[in-house]
This record gives structure tokens, C-alpha cells and sequence, in this order.
């Protein structure tokens, strides 16, 4: 969950390094420090707090210069975030930056102890750049095939060693890293956004392999420091996708930024006028073929699996399972050889997916990622890959990936649907019709910005706020909840509609407002019903509705109305007001929207 960078080349090191960091940020902001080749020795800058902290840090100190070097940008997983703790690690000869965790740092430290060698950190890093430095014999390369040998657990290491100023190596396992190549320069990185403004060229490091990146090559070797050939890849995203362009934060441009990514995300997938997921592999002989499907995934990804359950079990009458993915790795899962597992992710490195993933493969069950960023461990270990196009996503908060999450389970369903001769060519042909309008009415459900910004202004001070729905608005609602919570700091819970009488409305009293999502006619009704309930008991309820929902004004104080579709596809237009809710009420009580504290945009870490 932390941000690794790297640089060799000839413009000034702790410029790119600043710069390239600033982009991983969304990674972890608990500290950053960096490490750059100054006059043939290693020289160290590291705070705690935000990178802003570093470069205050770094004016008051003096630049490092020079033209080689690492950085990294931390979210705190052993020991608190302080100057200590941040890294690099290391000492004079070797110094380190790490994106994961040791899991036996302690029987290495240990051991190191026992070899005379003091600690200072709660890192379990220390662990790793202490043993490179007992291990060190002149050979980077031998040094760290062999401490390769004796840690255990998830890695993306940049590496410097003082006696090779000019060399940055790196190695991963189970946490993400690419090598950026450039033109008379090189990079290591996290992820490619960082590099994009130097660089669209990049190879993907595979598990275990060890780089050494100098200015004018790079050479990767495996395990066995055999040389290996590497496949260029080009990053297809651009440079303004990863900039504020004007917003005031990263989330309101990417929920703005949701018409134009479903749009990208379903056009390719839609052959006259019919689902088509050639590009996998996944026909409809195929997908008649499956017993049951599990949809495994976190957060809000989770939620995405949510909606998809509702509508694949509704159209296609196919068993759908969903689980967390934290959940599910440690459930023993009743899996076949005849299901399909589909993993969600948009970042295709949260840890408990892929576990979740590596596990469904070995009880044999096809697996189907449904991921965001390109060449990324999920989407490259799963049977079958379609990526969602919703370019990069910055915020912490899930917006734009969600709306093409969802877009790719209707999809989904409707093929399903069809496969499994539960509706017709012509229904499967006018659901995707409906959903091909969904840009434009995305683009007509942005119009509630206002009235949910005033609604911001209501709940902001609220200690405590319910969602309520039915049914696809409860899934709805799990999102909103979870949205408000990520960002405003204030705390909220998901309620299925229904249950409410059964202990939770004892809750509800003139202090806690209640958000209720109202969009599939079937059950309307009854949610109005427990609109009634909480309002009769002194809350102030919000309506998020379908524009012909009607219902008395003393039933509800505040309304965001939104356009009409077909009930199955309206999850697509009414997740918009509950994130603008979110982020208005995040705004207002002056938080860090886009890096909320204690959080990180990719888990990487169990
Ligand atoms: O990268 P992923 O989609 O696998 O991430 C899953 C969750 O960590 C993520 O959706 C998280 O819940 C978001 N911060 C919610 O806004």
C-alpha cells in the first residue's frame, strides 16, 4: 500500500523523484523520504506526514543532488507513521524502499541482532535492508538472489547500493512494480501514472525478477540471475487523465468524468446490438455451461458485485454468491470445476482478491476479472481478463470505477441472460440499447449537483446517518453509506429497508438523518412505508428517487430527483447523488477528499 519510485538519468534526481511520488501519493501519505547518489554516497531525506512535509523538509535541509535515486511514499502497516519509521532504510552502503510486508521480519531481526546488528525502526523493512547488508559481497546481484531466499511475505523493492552510484535495483513478489523506459533515462515505479509525463514505455516485472536500472539500460534477470528478455509494453492512458484538470479535487472530476468511462467501457463490447466477450474467450456455450457464479471482490468493488447479483439472478435465473473478499479466502468456499468465479477490481492488486482468485483457480473453477488498470496481478493471473476503461483513478473514494463495474455486470447478466435462453435476442438487444443511453442520462443526473451539495449542508453535522433500500437501492445504499464514511468521517450504516423494525429503528431520532434511495417500482411502496417509520420518529429523511417516484412532502424533507430508466439499470444513475452527497459533505467539513486519512487507494496488504 505504498508508493515505490526510482530514477536514473540526467535530469535532477530528487526533482523526478518529488514529482513521480506526488503521483503514487493516492498510494499512502503517512510519510515519504527519498534517496539520491550525492557525490558517490547515498544520501537519505525522509518525514513523516504528506510529501508536502518532505519538500518542506528537503528546503530546509538542501537539495540532494544528483541523477540517481529512490523514493517512496508510505501508508503505515509496521509501526506508527514517524521520521523513524519512514523510509528509505538502510545505512551507508545499502538503502531501501519497500511496497508491502516481510511476514518473518521478526525471526530475521532476530537473527540480525544475534550478527551484532542494532535496529532503530518498528519496520519490518529494516529486516530486509539489514540482511542485504550482511549478505553484501561486491555482487548487488547475488546479494539480493540470496535474501531473496530467506524473506517471506509480499515485496516491491528499489534498491541502492553505495559502491554502484548510478544503479538502482529492484525485484518484486505479490506487490506491483514496472520499469519505465525512457529515452536516456529509466524509471522504477509502483504503478505507470507516475512515469507517464517521462515515459509510456514500461515492462511489467514478473514475481521474483531483480532489475538493474542504469541511465542507458536495463537488465532483468530471474531468480537464478539468469538474463531475461522482456516485452515492451505503452501505456494507453494519457497525462491529463491523471490530472486534476481544473477540479477542485480528483474525486468531483471522476465522478464527472463517469459518462464518457462507461461509454468507453461498453462500445467495444457491443456487436449489433449484442453483448460480445470475444476478446476473452467467454461464449455463450460457455457461459450456458456454468452450475454457479461467485462474485468475490472488496469494498466498493463488492458493491458493484452487489448490483450485478440482483441483476444476473433476475434475468439470467443463475445462482450468484457474493462475497467479500477477506471473507471468503478463509471460508473454504463451496467450489467447483463447473462455476465461475468473477473477481472485481480496479486497482488488480488488492490482496484478498487476489488470493481469492488463486484460490478459486485451485479448486478449478474458471475465473473472470473484471479489472481497471492494465497488466496488473489480478488481471493477469485470472482465466479470463476484460478491463473496464474508466482510465486512471485517483481519489481514494471509488467513483467512476464503479459506474464501469457495474456497466460490465449488465452486461453480463444480459448475456447470461441469453445464453441461458431466458430472454430473447430482442430483450437482450433493447437492455443493452437502454444501457448505450446511459452516458447521456449520467450526463442528466450531474444536474443534481446543487440540490446535493444543500443537502451536504444539512447532514454535515449529523454524528450519524442511515441508508435504507430495497433490493437493488439497498446495494445502492451500501455504496452511499460507505462513500459518506470513507470521506466525511462521519459515521453511517446500510440498512435493507425491511429490516429496520427488527432492532436497528431504535436508533433513529431527530439527530440521525436517514438517506433513502427509492428507484424500482416493484417495491416502492414499501419502501415509502419505512420512510414513514423513520420520519414518524423524528428523522429527517433524504429521498434519492426516480423522478416519477411520488410521495406526500411531509413524508421526506429533502428530494434529489433523478431521471427515469428501466428499474434494472437505475443502480447506474442513482449511485451519482449519494457520491456528490459524499463529497459535498467531505468539502464542507473541510477534510482531505481525496487522501482521507488512515486510508490507501490500493490494499496490497492483507
Ligand atoms: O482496487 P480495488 O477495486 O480492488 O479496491 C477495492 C477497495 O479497496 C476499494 O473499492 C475501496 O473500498 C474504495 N476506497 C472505496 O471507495
Amino acid at each position: 500500500m505504498c508508493g515505490i519510485v526510482g530514477y536514473c538519468g540526467p535530469k535532477d534526481a530528487t526533482d523526478v523523484l518529488l514529482d513521480t511520488l506526488a503521483k503514487l501519493e493516492y498510494r499512502g501519505y503517512d510519510s515519504a523520504g527519498i534517496a539520491v547518489f550525492e557525490n558517490n554516497k547515498i544520501r537519505v531525506e525522509k518525514s513523516q506526514g504528506k510529501l508536502s512535509c518532505l519538500i518542506e523538509k528537503i528546503k530546509t535541509d538542501g537539495k540532494p543532488t544528483g541523477h540517481c535515486g529512490i523514493g517512496h511514499t508510505r501508508w503505515a502497516t509496521h509501526g506508527e507513521p514517524s521520521d523513524i519509521n519512514s523510509h528509505p532504510h538502510g545505512n551507508k552502503r545499502v538503502s531501501i524502499v519497500h511496497n508491502g510486508i516481510i511476514e518473518n521480519y521478526k525471526q530475521l531481526k532476530e537473527f540480525l541482532s544475534g550478527q551484532g546488528y542494532a535496529f532503530e525502526s518498528q519496520t519490518d523493512t529494516e529486516a530486509v535492508a539489514k540482511l542485504l547488508d550482511y549478505y553484501y559481497d561486491g555482487d548487488p546481484l547475488e546479494t539480493i538472489a540470496r535474501v531473496l531466499g530467506e524473506i517471506e511475505g509480499s515485496y516491491a523493492l528499489g534498491i541502492v547500493f553505495r559502491d554502484f552510484p548510478g544503479r538502482v535495483y529492484s525485484v518484486r513478489k505479490d506487490s506491483p512494480l514496472i520499469i519505465g523506459i525512457g529515452k536516456g533515462e529509466n524509471f522504477i515505479a509502483s504503478d505507470v501514472s507516475a512515469i507517464l509525463q517521462y515515459t509510456r514505455d514500461y515492462y511489467l516485472l514478473e514475481q521474483d525478477e531483480i532489475a538493474c536500472v542504469e541511465d542507458n539500460r536495463v537488465r532483468v534477470y530471474d531468480v537464478h540471475k539468469n538474463p531475461v528478455e522482456k516485452e515492451l509494453q505503452a501505456a494507453t492512458w494519457d497525462v491529463d487523465a491523471a490530472q486534476k484538470g481544473g477540479y477542485e479535487h480528483f474525486m468531483l472530476k471522476e465522478i464527472y468524468e463517469q459518462p464518457t468511462a462507461v461509454r468507453t467501457t461498453i462500445t467495444p463490447r457491443i456487436t449489433e446490438g449484442m453483448p460480445d466477450f470475444d476478446e476473452c474467450g467467454l461464449t455463450d456455450e460457455k457461459l450456458a455451461a456454468y452450475n454457479k457464479i461467485f462474485i468475490v471482490a472488496c469494498g466498493t468493488a463488492m458493491h458493484a458485485g452487489m448490483v450485478g447479483k440482483y441483476v444476473i439472478e433476475k434475468l439470467a435465473r443463475t445462482e450468484v454468491t457474493v462475497d467479500m473478499a477477506s471473507e471468503f479466502r478463509y471460508r473454504d468456499p463451496l467450489i467447483t470445476d463447473k462455476d465461475l468465479v468473477i473477481l472485481i477490481s480496479q486497482s488488480g492488486e488488492t490482496a484478498d482478491t487476489k488470493e481469492a482468485l488463486r484460490i478459486s483457480k485451485e479448486l478449478g473453477a474458471d475465473t473472470l476479472a473484471f479489472v481497471n488498470v492494465k497488466g496488473s496481478s489480478i488481471a493477469r493471473e485470472a482465466d479470463m481478463v476484460m478491463y473496464t476503461h474508466a482510465g486512471p483513478e485517483i481519489s481514494v473514494a471509488s467513483t467512476k470505477a464503479f459506474s464501469v463495474q457495474i456497466a460490465m455486470m449488465y452486461m453480463l447478466a444480459f448475456k447470461l441472460a441469453y445464453a441461458k435462453k431466458k430472454i430473447t435476442k430482442e430483450v437482450c438487444a433493447a437492455y443493452i440499447a437502454e444501457l448505450e443511453n446511459i452516458p447521456e442520462a449520467l450526463e442528466n443526473t450531474l444536474m443534481c449537483k446543487d440540490t446535493c451539495q444543500y443537502v451536504a449542508s444539512k447532514i454535515m453535522n449529523a454524528d450519524s446517518l442511515l441508508y435504507i433500500g430495497r433490493g437493488l437501492d439497498y446495494a445502492l445504499s451500501m455504496e452511499g453509506s460507505l462513500k459518506l464514511k470513507e470521506i466525511s468521517y462521519i459515521h453511517s450504516e446500510s440498512y435493507a429497508a425491511g429490516e429496520l423494525k427488527h432492532g436497528t429503528i431504535s436508533l433513529v431520532t431527530e439527530q440521525m438523518p436517514v438517506i433513502a434511495v427509492v428507484t424500482q417500482h416493484d417495491i416502492m411502496e414499501k419502501t415509502i412505508s419505512n420512510i414513514k417509520e423513520v420520519k414518524a420518529r423524528g428523522a429527517k429523511v433524504v429521498l434519492v428517487c426516480a423522478k416519477d417516484v411520488e410521495i406526500e412532502n411531509e413524508a421526506v424533507d429533502y428530494i434529489v430527483r433523478i431521471p427515469v430508466i428501466m428499474d434494472a439499470l437505475m443502480p447506474m444513475l442513482a449511485v451519482v447523488p449519494l457520491q456528490l452527497i459524499a463529497y459535498y459533505t467531505a468539502v464542507l467539513r473541510g477534510n482531505d477528499v481525496d487522501q482521507p486519512r488512515n486510508l490507501a487507494k490500493s490494499v496490497t496488504v492483507e
